[in-house]
């Protein structure tokens, strides 16, 4: 008898009617998981610090008959995150999903960085991490019913780089975070804890990369097998498998979807 749930199977990548929470929703890479939420059926609760660019998000999304709203918040500040998720669950009565997109850097040699601009990295990068997954956790504890938590970190989480002690740092210590809640959080919860790891994507910031004929790209290709750096969009199916039933089995996990970056 081979046993697996035919309705199982059938929906197992489904997010509708949930209530996912993005952070970093006005970047390159939040907006467009918080559309793709929307474009699966999920209501999507956005966060950022910038108000205008949240309230054109929400514009555009309404527009297109996605279910969303959203919370100005620093993801660093703990009283602004407890009034975001306390406003997401006055909005929708729950959160099922959580997505961490929100990160910021400023390369600099150690020997030219002060200690406070090391800080901005680590604050932004790591303690705002925790806060927001502390707080997100409380919730879905208080719910019991379990969630998914998915923090966009970084390849940089698992290799050094000049100029990236706060950002390598932070994101290996958000690694590191994820699978530490993977093991306070999942068997008791059934909260699973995963992140995704992406080489570069194109955002505003990484747009000059984009150059094929410059010698940034093609350093890049060389260690990308396949073929290309990658875009916002590529990272949808991913976020989408680990906010859903088909990722039941799935915790603690540092997921590579950096194009084959780790195999040369
Ligand atoms: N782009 C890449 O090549 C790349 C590669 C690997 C990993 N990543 C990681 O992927 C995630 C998304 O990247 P992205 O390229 O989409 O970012 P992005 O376009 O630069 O947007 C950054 C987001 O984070 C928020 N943010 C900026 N500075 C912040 C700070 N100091 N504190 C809190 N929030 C801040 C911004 O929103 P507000 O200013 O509105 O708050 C914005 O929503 C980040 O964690 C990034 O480190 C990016």
């Amino acid at each position: 008898m081979v046993k697996v749930e035919k309705s199982f199977v059938q929906n197992m990548f489904s997010v509708e009617n949930k209530v996912a929470v993005v952070t970093g929703a006005t970047g390159a890479l939040g907006r467009v998981l918080a559309k793709a939420y929307g474009y699966a059926g999920a209501k999507v609760f956005m966060t950022a610090r910038n108000e205008a660019k949240l309230a054109e998000l929400e514009k555009e999304f309404k527009a297109e008959g996605i279910d969303c709203a959203y919370f100005v918040a620093d993801p660093a500040d703990e009283k602004a995150v407890q009034f975001m998720v306390k406003a997401c669950v006055e909005k929708y009565g729950e959160v099922n999903i959580l997505a961490v997109c929100h990160g910021y850097n400023k390369p600099q040699p150690i020997l030219e960085q002060s200690v406070e601009d090391w800080q901005k990295i680590m604050d932004a990068d790591c303690k705002s991490v925790y806060i927001v997954l502390k707080y997100v956790a409380q919730q879905m504890v208080d719910q019991g019913k379990g969630g998914k938590m998915v923090v966009v970190t970084s390849q940089r989480s698992k290799r050094g780089m000049a100029g990236y002690t706060g950002y390598c740092t932070s994101k290996g210590g958000a690694d590191l975070m994820v699978s530490s809640l993977a093991c306070e959080l999942s068997a008791k919860y059934a909260i699973n804890v995963n992140s995704l790891c992406p080489t570069v994507f194109r955002s505003e910031l990484t747009e000059w990369m984009f150059d094929p004929e410059s010698a940034v790209y093609q350093n890049f290709l060389k260690r990308e097998p396949i073929g290309r750096l990658a875009e916002p969009s590529d990272f949808v199916g991913y976020a989408l498998f680990l906010s859903s039933d088909a990722s039941n089995y799935i915790t603690g996990a540092n997921c590579d979807c950096s194009g084959g970056y780790l195999t040369c």
